[in-house]
């Protein structure tokens, strides 16, 4: 175990099923018996009414001062509105990297065995800058911004994780023979950092092949490092293949801060009736627990998690049951407290 002196976390529970799975990931952590202390603050569409801004200030100050959060789905307005308050806390928290692992579950059959590999995906730039204007009636330009520094910053992120993680290949996305200026310079700072790295295979695919690829044979492939737009799509494609959105984990990693949420969003069709699959965000409060060197609290949080995975009577809809988010968070307690007393 790390130290024992409490852990202040900012907990934004978000909208839509947030809720419900941010519930039941904190029971979770708290049945671990390590002392955190909980600051919940709102973001969204309500809080847009209230202060004029999905995220304000103080939501920005609390996860700063913390340096962690756990976080739910925020919905986005589609077409119009505001702008996407997930994207603002990346952004101006400067949390560069977001680390999406996709691994099988023994538990969950899926048409795939032997996935591991992790999504890296840079966070900060790419068409989340967010830039458009119409041109003229009828022409609008959405902005695509690739920077030298968030690119090397990236790419030697993913290396150095494999390094730490014991991960043996990084495969560089791209779709440089079309963008030649602006994935060609992501593609160059990667092969800077493959150089800093040579102990780490590098290799480099078009984002339309890794795709079908993926879907053919996604055990063949280790790190994939994307820019954001490529790496928010291919993550969903990812879960799919390992169980779907209920079941991945995320976390995005700045300097001295992290912000813990799932790959889903707020699953509107199924929010507010107890049957979202809480797996994904108890399972990205295991990477907090990673993060703040808790390694010992993670593996059994995680294992409980597989222990309940593999008893039918306690899944979700989504998994083929019936349980609701909080039978399902209840069999994970139930498990762990076994486990911790074990
Ligand atoms: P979504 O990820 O919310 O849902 C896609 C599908 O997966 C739905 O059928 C949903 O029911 C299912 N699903 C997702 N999470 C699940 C869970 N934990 N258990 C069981 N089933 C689950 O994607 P969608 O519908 O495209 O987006 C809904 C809203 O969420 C949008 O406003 C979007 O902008 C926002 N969003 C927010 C994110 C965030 O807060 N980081 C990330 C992705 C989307
Ligand atoms: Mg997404």
């Amino acid at each position: 175990m790390g130290s024992t002196s409490t852990y202040r976390v900012t907990l934004v529970p978000g909208d839509g099923i947030g809720p419900e799975v941010t519930t039941a990931a904190v029971r979770v952590l708290e049945a671990t018996g390590l002392p955190f202390e909980w600051e919940e603050v709102e973001a969204g569409g309500e809080v847009m009414v209230k202060y004029g801004t999905p995220v304000p200030e103080h939501v920005f100050h609390s996860i700063r001062r913390n340096g962690v959060a756990l976080k739910g789905p925020i919905t986005t307005p589609i077409g119009g509105g505001f702008a996407s308050a997930n994207v603002a806390i990346r952004q101006k928290l400067n949390l560069f990297a977001n680390v999406r692992p996709a691994k099988s579950i023994p538990a969950i059959k899926t048409r795939y065995e032997n996935v591991d590999l992790v999504v890296i995906r840079e966070n900060t730039e790419d068409l989340y800058s967010g830039l458009e204007h119409i041109v003229a009636p009828g022409v609008v330009e959405s902005l695509k911004v690739i920077t030298e520094t968030a690119s090397l910053r990236i790419a030697r992120f993913a290396f150095e994780y494999a390094t730490k993680n014991g991960r043996k290949k990084i495969t560089a996305i791209h779709k440089a023979n079309i963008m030649k200026l602006s994935d060609g310079l992501f593609l160059e700072c990667c092969r800077r950092a493959a150089k800093e790295y040579p102990d780490i295979q590098y290799t480099e695919l078009i984002v339309d092949n890794l795709c079908m690829q993926l879907v053919r044979d996604p055990s063949q492939f280790d790190v994939l490092l994307l820019e954001n737009l490529y790496g928010d799509i291919v993550s969903d494609l990812c879960a799919g293949l390992v169980g779907g959105l209920g079941v991945v984990p995320a976390a995005n990693i700045g300097v001295d801060v992290a912000v813990f949420e799932a790959v889903h969003g707020s699953a509107p069709d199924i929010a507010g009736r107890n049957i979202a699959n809480p797996t994904a965000l108890i399972l990205s409060g295991v990477m907090m627990l990673q993060w703040l060197g808790e390694h010992e609290a993670a593996s059994l949080v995680e294992k409980a998690v597989h222990d309940a995975l593999s008893d039918r009577g306690c899944v979700t809809p989504d998994l083929g049951g019936t349980a609701t988010t909080t039978e399902f968070a209840d069999a994970v307690v139930a498990r762990l407290k076994q486990l911790t007393k074990a």
